[in-house]
């Protein structure tokens, strides 16, 4: 995510403790003309530099906002957010954000998509079209950096969006149902490839889904919102090893315990959602 403005230069690896993530007290309220809305409430969340958690609750929980709160694309009504130790007190520039939709621009290549980040940074551009190699590499888009974004897949117009976030090696990558519109499968593929993209890059991650096994499988700490005013209902450990095998993982206890739990919180105990 860039601002008008940002001179930025060169994308060095963050520096230890940048990626961490701290919401005290969190409130956001919304005015309206017919009525106010309370969005969150009392939201306490410590986040560790490199962890990887996600967040799922009822639809209207506040948990985009949450993420705009760490973007600060929105400031809390009360509370602090901080990232890496900081007060975050307006648009952050050095996150990364993956949206439900890629947004990507329709006349411009693979590649040329992913550049954007760089352009807008003024990035050098040899040091630009390396880092865009790599990331190309590492999502599994050799072949296609030419092709526009209807010559692509779902899966892989996602996975550009992915390497625009991550062009600039943003200490935090934020992470909006980035998955929600993918087929089962491709969806699937796209969890074992973030799962590995997470490792290799030590990024913190934080990501809304509304899928309780994706959840599970991906992150290290599931947190349960509460409907609206949405408050953190419970935290799940999900304590699975960092690199995880899809169909083994499905198999273990911690991710049945883990799913289940989250199950009995969102009040889904019947039927499995996903
Ligand atoms: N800019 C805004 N102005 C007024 N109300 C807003 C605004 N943004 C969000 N809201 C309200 O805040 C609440 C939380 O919205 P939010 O988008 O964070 O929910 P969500 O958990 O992401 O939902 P979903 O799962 O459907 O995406 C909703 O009631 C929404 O109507
Ligand atoms: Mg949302």
């Amino acid at each position: 995510m860039t601002m008008p403005g940002d001179t930025t230069t060169v994308p060095r690896p963050a520096p230890p403790g940048a990626g961490s993530v701290s919401l005290r007290d969190v409130a956001v309220r919304f005015r309206g003309k017919q009525r106010d809305v309370t969005a969150l409430s009392g939201i306490d969340l410590d986040v560790r530099d490199g962890e990887f958690t996600a967040i799922v609750g009822p639809s209207g929980c506040g948990k985009s906002t949450l993420l705009k709160l760490v973007a600060g694309l929105l400031g809390p009504s009360s509370g602090e957010v901080l990232l890496g130790g900081e007060r975050v007190r307006g648009p952050r520039h050095d996150i990364g954000y993956v949206f439900q939709r890629a947004a990507l621009l329709e006349w411009r290549s693979a590649r040329r998509n992913i550049l954007l980040q760089a352009e807008m940074r003024r990035m050098p551009a040899q040091d630009a079209r390396r880092r865009v190699d790599e990331l190309i590499e590492m999502t599994g888009l050799t072949g296609f950096e030419d092709a526009l974004p209807h010559e692509l897949s779902g899966g892989m117009q996602q996975r550009v969006a992915l390497c625009r976030a991550l062009l600039h090696r943003p200490p935090v990558l934020l992470m909006d149902e980035p998955f929600g519109a993918l087929d089962a499968l491709t969806r699937e593929q796209m969890n074992t490839e973030l799962n590995r993209i997470w490792r290799e890059t030590g990024t913190t991650v934080l990501l809304v889904t509304h899928s309780i096994s994706e959840a599970c499988y991906l992150a290290d700490r599931v947190v349960v919102m509460s409907p609206r005013p949405g408050t953190i209902t419970e935290t799940i450990e999900v304590g699975l090893p960092a690199e995880r095998d899809y169909t083994a993982t499905m198999g273990r206890p911690e991710f049945r315990d883990a799913t289940t739990r989250i199950r009995e919180l969102l009040g889904a105990v019947t039927a499995p959602l996903e």
